[in-house]
């Protein structure tokens, strides 16, 4: 077979991991022959790819980033987009298209899959572990390492200088990455946007804490974090030139307001896009190599409009246009986790 792979959306640490896994299998498994649409959708709707092999690949498995670009062109942004994909596949005898991305990149795939474009599998990628039906998306877990580490790190100057730090962290309109990174970090408090958040108890949380005799404490902010209706004004976000709100500014807000209502000293720190730099963790790779493996041989089963997910540890397909139909929340039972170490 020809196997088209493409990754779109924001890249994130493990793409490389996962295409090599697909070339590994496809090239001495099944004889299969494979190119990279380059920088997302925008390769497809051009028709611009690069050859992939085992020799091209080698090397990249520990490497951040992605070989093939990305971008978060969408077949969806342009009147003839689906038709302009459909000549691309034609054109290039692509049998099958793996498409790795996350919510916005497999939307996209959805639709190309059921206008009869391309056959299509996916592969969830995404640092904000939102994409339902599956346990657990590449790249979450080195982002909510990194995090993770900053906290540990925030904490020592925090305590040295009695300071309250604020953290703000990505993970788009839910908060995966917040509460892991909360709980692993011994925040004294996570603010997500399954929960909105009322600054006054924020402050009243960590004056009460100051009078047991805690002067430094550590508050993680989701990036998407919002607050209680009414009770704080808040900027319009902006977007960028895919319409794709651009989040953040919400770590300045809440450190002001701490500072204002407690009169402590607050920071505030915006790891940004330091979570989605650099080599993935020991856990991303295996999983990222367990998607590639599972996506080559989802195309081999013909599982078209299919993407490959974790449930129960085990690697399965579930219905793509399913997995994206909507967003996955933090589960009430790990928000309920993470606040019975608040305060
Ligand atoms: O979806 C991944 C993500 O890193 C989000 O957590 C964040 O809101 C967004 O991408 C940032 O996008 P950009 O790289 O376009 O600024």
């Amino acid at each position: 077979m020809k196997v088209g792979v493409l990754t779109g959306g924001g890249d994130c640490p493990g793409l490389n991991a996962v295409i090599r896994a697909i070339v590994r299998k496809a090239e001495r498994h099944y004889q299969d022959s494979v190119i990279g649409f380059t920088d997302g959708w925008s390769g497809v709707l051009s028709g611009n790819f690069i050859p992939l092999d085992v020799n091209f690949m080698r090397g990249s498995l520990p490497r951040g980033g992605t070989v093939l670009g990305t971008s978060r062109m969408s077949p969806r942004m342009f009147e003839d987009g689906l038709d302009k994909v459909r000549a691309t596949i034609e054109a290039t005898k692509t049998d099958a298209l793996i498409v790795i991305g996350g919510e916005g990149t497999l939307s996209a795939a959805a639709s190309v899959q059921a206008a009869g474009a391309a056959c299509v599998v996916a592969v969830p990628k995404t640092i904000d572990n939102d994409i339902a039906l599956t346990e657990q998306t590449f790249g979450f877990d080195t982002a909510v390492s990194i995090a993770t580490a900053a906290i540990d790190r925030l904490h020592t100057t925090a305590e040295s200088h009695d300071r309250v730090m604020v953290v703000e962290v990505m993970g788009r309109h839910v908060g995966h990455i917040a509460i892991w990174a909360g709980i692993a970090g011994g925040a004294t408090l996570t603010l997500i946007p399954e929960h909105p958040f009322d600054i006054e108890a924020v402050a009243a949380t960590i004056m009460r804490r100051h009078r047991r005799g805690r002067w430094a404490s550590i508050v993680v902010v989701a990036e998407g974090a919002i607050p209680v209706d009414g009770t704080l004004e808040m900027a319009e976000q902006a977007v960028d030139e895919f319409g794709h709100k651009k989040l953040g500014g919400i770590g300045q807000v809440i450190a002001s307001e701490i500072e204002a209502r407690t009169g402590f000293d607050t920071r505030v720190t915006v790891l940004g896009h330091v979570q989605r730099g650099g080599t993935p963790t020991a856990f991303d790779r295996v999983l990222c190599s367990r998607y590639g493996i599972a996506a080559i041989d989802a195309v081999h089963q013909k599982q078209w409009g299919s993407m490959v997910a974790l449930q129960g540890g085990k690697m399965v397909t579930v219905p793509l246009a399913d997995a994206v139909a909507e967003v996955k929340p933090v589960s009430p039972d790990l928000y309920e986790a993470a606040r019975a170490f608040f305060a």
